[in-house]
């Protein structure tokens, strides 16, 4: 049984264009994983709190001397990251909101971005990540038009990011210009679905190929 992990971003929440497209992706691998279990994370209703001093300090602090107070943050994190590791494939809904990641997604990474538990330094020095065997699909919903251009400052970061934990079989569907006009939105949006949906009959053919009648 595999297990796809959906997280979503936008303000919106489900009617957010980033999570209309995680969803259209989430509905039809239900379709072909009848058995599959699906874990939601919406970060926009139940917000994950910024990191401050008191966070990072119980995240770093020896278990044995962690005070109540720091082991409920230890676990609230840890919950996070279980999830992360139960998943066989991550889902991202992802709006552009001034040019970055929703903060939500921000405060999120804060909290599973752990030495020793996703990711680990290497006598050398060298960063490992924890998190492998993966696959991340991103659904990318922005007003204007970035892909594959310099602007777009939140493919890389994402990238970086998500690779510092392990997670290196990234893939994108943007659905861009969203805000340049009616039809502008409407054919960025059509592109965006048609591209979903040659994901998940890519995914249908792969476990044909891996067994299925
Ligand atoms: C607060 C806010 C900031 C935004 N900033 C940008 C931006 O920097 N660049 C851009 O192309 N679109 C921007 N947009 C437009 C969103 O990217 C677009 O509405 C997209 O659909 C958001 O994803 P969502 O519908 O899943 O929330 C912004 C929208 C909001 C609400």
């Amino acid at each position: 049984m595999k297990t796809l992990l959906e997280i979503t971003t936008s303000i919106f929440s489900d009617s957010g264009q980033s999570s209309r497209l995680a969803k259209r992706f989430v509905a039809a691998w239900r379709q072909i994983n009848p058995d599959g279990e699906v874990i939601v994370r919406d970060l926009t209703k139940e917000p994950v709190p910024h990191i401050d001093a008191g966070r990072f300090g119980a995240l770093l602090a020896k278990p044995a001397e962690r005070t109540p107070e720091q082991q409920a943050v230890v676990a609230y994190s840890d919950a996070l990251v279980e999830e992360l590791k139960r998943a066989d494939i991550i889902v991202l809904g992802l709006p552009m909101y001034n040019f970055a990641v929703p903060s939500t997604l921000k405060a999120y990474f804060d909290h599973i971005a752990r030495a020793g538990v996703t990711f680990r330094y290497t006598e050398t020095g060298t960063a490992v990540g924890l998190l492998t065997g993966k696959k991340v699909y991103v659904f990318a919903a922005r007003g204007g038009l970035y892909g594959g251009t310099a602007s777009d400052s939140q493919t890389q970061y994402l990238r970086h990011f998500l690779s510092f934990l392990g997670l290196d079989d990234v893939e994108f569907v943007y659905a861009e210009g969203l805000a340049v006009s009616d039809t502008a939105r409407q054919e960025g949006i059509a592109r965006a679905e048609a591209q979903v949906d040659r994901l998940v009959q890519r995914e249908a053919a792969r476990m044909c190929e891996c067994g299925c009648d």
